[in-house]
């Protein structure tokens, strides 16, 4: 349950000030969290509350107090508060399409090797979750974004949780016509047909450069692989991340029963100069 996305707020880029310093404020994101691990995101004002099932809690009772704190409401249910983590907005934060998960992300950044400074193409921004992960790790990012309202979404989403001055933009194009002006140093696809970038990555690319793409099924994964042996690409890698959660009780430490099973396959690839014929 999201409550209250305005503009201003915490912010989790690498220039913004650091999350979790200091005593909560009013304007602060914080999460409520119920004895059942049930998070509520909630903007700190003064004089206002927050409604649940489990009662109301003063947003007047958090402002001032050390996160890590526990606030009971009018039923006298507790909430521990503490400030969210970047995975916790990724899934709390508004969307317009489907956002890539936490797991996902962390191995995204890696496999791309997302760094400071690095010049990244991505396409299919959707609701900028991926975006924000790579502004994180220090990239210049520019996203093509067919959809309009999922551009302003993703523009919003990382100037309320990285920062207005991330840097930052989208267009409102069709990437499967082309790439603007390069060299890019990574380009980042999460649309359904990557395969129709291949060409236009060879062009856009900077030799060496990585491609990077995220799909859903293999068959998707399948038609990319073959795109990328029929040009100059090698090192070819396809991944899906496996994360199990435990279950942790005095003599009880197994495996929980439930897991996500399935999210999407992370491919990569390098651009490489052909061999030129020796004379
Ligand atoms: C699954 S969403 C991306 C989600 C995003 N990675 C995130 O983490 O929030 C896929 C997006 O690709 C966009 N898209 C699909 N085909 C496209 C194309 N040819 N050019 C640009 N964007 C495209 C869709 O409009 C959609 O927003």
């Amino acid at each position: 349950m999201l409550e209250d996305v305005g503009p201003g707020g915490l912010s989790l880029g690498r220039s913004a000030p650091q999350a979790g310093a200091g005593l909560l404020q009013a304007g602060d994101r914080v999460l409520l969290i119920d004895a059942k691990r049930r998070r509520y995101l909630v903007r700190l004002r003064a004089g206002a509350s927050f409604h649940t099932h489990a009662g109301i809690v003063a947003h007047d009772d958090v402002i001032g107090i050390p996160e890590g704190s526990t606030v009971t409401a009018t039923t006298g249910r507790r909430f521990l508060v503490l400030r969210p983590s970047f995975a916790d907005v990724v899934v709390k934060m508004p969307r317009g399409a489907q956002v890539i998960y936490p797991k996902d992300l962390g191995a995204i950044v890696i496999a791309g090797d997302i760094a400071p400074g690095c010049r990244v193409l991505e396409a299919g921004v959707g609701s900028g979750a991926l975006s924000m992960a790579m502004l994180r790790a220090g990239a210049t990012v520019v996203g093509y974004e067919r959809r309009a309202d999922f551009a302003e979404r993703a523009e919003q989403n990382v100037a309320e949780w990285v920062g207005a001055e991330a840097a930052y933009t989208v267009e409102q194009r069709d990437v499967y016509d082309g790439i603007g002006p390069g060299p890019w140093d990574r380009i980042v696809l999460d649309l359904p047909e990557p395969w129709r970038v291949v060409d236009h990555a060879v062009s856009a690319l900077r030799p060496g450069g990585t491609l990077l793409a995220y799909l859903p099924t293999i068959n998707q994964t399948a038609q990319l692989r073959q795109a990328l042996d029929q040009a100059p690409f090698s090192l070819a890698e396809t991944v899906e991340i496996l994360r199990r959660t435990w279950h942790v009780e005095e003599r009880s430490v197994r495996p929980d029963h439930r897991m996500v099973a399935h999210t999407g396959f992370i491919t990569t690839a390098r651009l490489v100069v052909p061999p030129t014929e020796t004379l």
